[in-house]
């Protein structure tokens, strides 16, 4: 039977989770030594990791070639899909945030406002739940530029440090939801390799108690 694999986020929960699986005594030499490999055993553990972008994560996942992810909650909220999140990392801890310039009253007037975003369904939901109109403009890159160009008046996105927002002359307008790094099971998986899938979700809540 092949190894259970595991899909996880490239880049900043990258690092956080090799960490963790460290901190579980993992051999995690493939994981520093990748070059540009995009599988990886950690073979102590029986384990395979696939570096993938958040959104494909959820995809392998849903699909059941991976069996498990580790996955930002920010890409769960705009994607959704059918698996179970069985755990909160911890890190990765961020904020969507309603930002724009600097000392501007959002709220003020009645005209309909415009919200540029990587992230329309959770840019959605979150003027629903208020239930505010708004043209919800998607933008792929640095979505801080939208309101500096005048294309929206505000943005949804996602605030680490605040020095993006800062250093562009915006500011958190209101907060949206906090976020997290998640893992998350495929459902077949968790039913079919049951005793493997739980003792890795053991010893990975076990480190997070510690
Ligand atoms: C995210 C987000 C902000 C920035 C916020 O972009 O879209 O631009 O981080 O971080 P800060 O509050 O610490 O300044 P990211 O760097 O992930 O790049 P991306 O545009 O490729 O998503």
């Amino acid at each position: 039977m092949r190894p259970i694999r595991i899909a996880l986020t490239k880049g900043r929960l990258e690092k956080d989770t090799i960490k963790l699986f460290e901190k579980l005594g993992f051999d995690c030499k493939q994981l520093h030594n990748k070059g540009r490999k995009l599988i990886l055993q950690i073979p102590d553990a029986n384990l395979e990791i696939v570096l993938a972008k958040a959104a494909d994560v959820i995809t392998y996942i849903e699909h059941g070639v991976c069996d498990m992810g580790v996955v930002g909650k920010d890409t769960i909220l705009e994607y959704g899909g059918t698996f179970f999140e069985v755990a909160d990392l911890g890190f990765g801890r961020c904020k969507f945030a309603l930002a724009g310039k600097k000392g501007e009253d959002f709220y003020a007037g009645y005209a309909e406002k415009t919200i540029a975003t990587k992230y329309p369904n959770v840019t959605h939901q979150f003027f629903e739940s208020k239930g505010m109109d708004v043209k919800i403009v998607k933008i792929e890159g640095s979505v801080e530029l939208a309101p500096l160009l005048g294309l929206s008046d505000a943005i949804v996105d996602i605030v680490e440090t605040g020095s993006t927002l800062k250093e562009n002359g915006l500011e958190v307008y209101e907060d949206v939801t906090a976020i997290s790094a998640r893992l998350i099971v495929n459902t077949v998986s968790l039913k079919l390799r049951k005793a493997e899938i739980e003792t890795v979700i053991n010893y990975i809540e076990k480190a997070l108690a510690e």
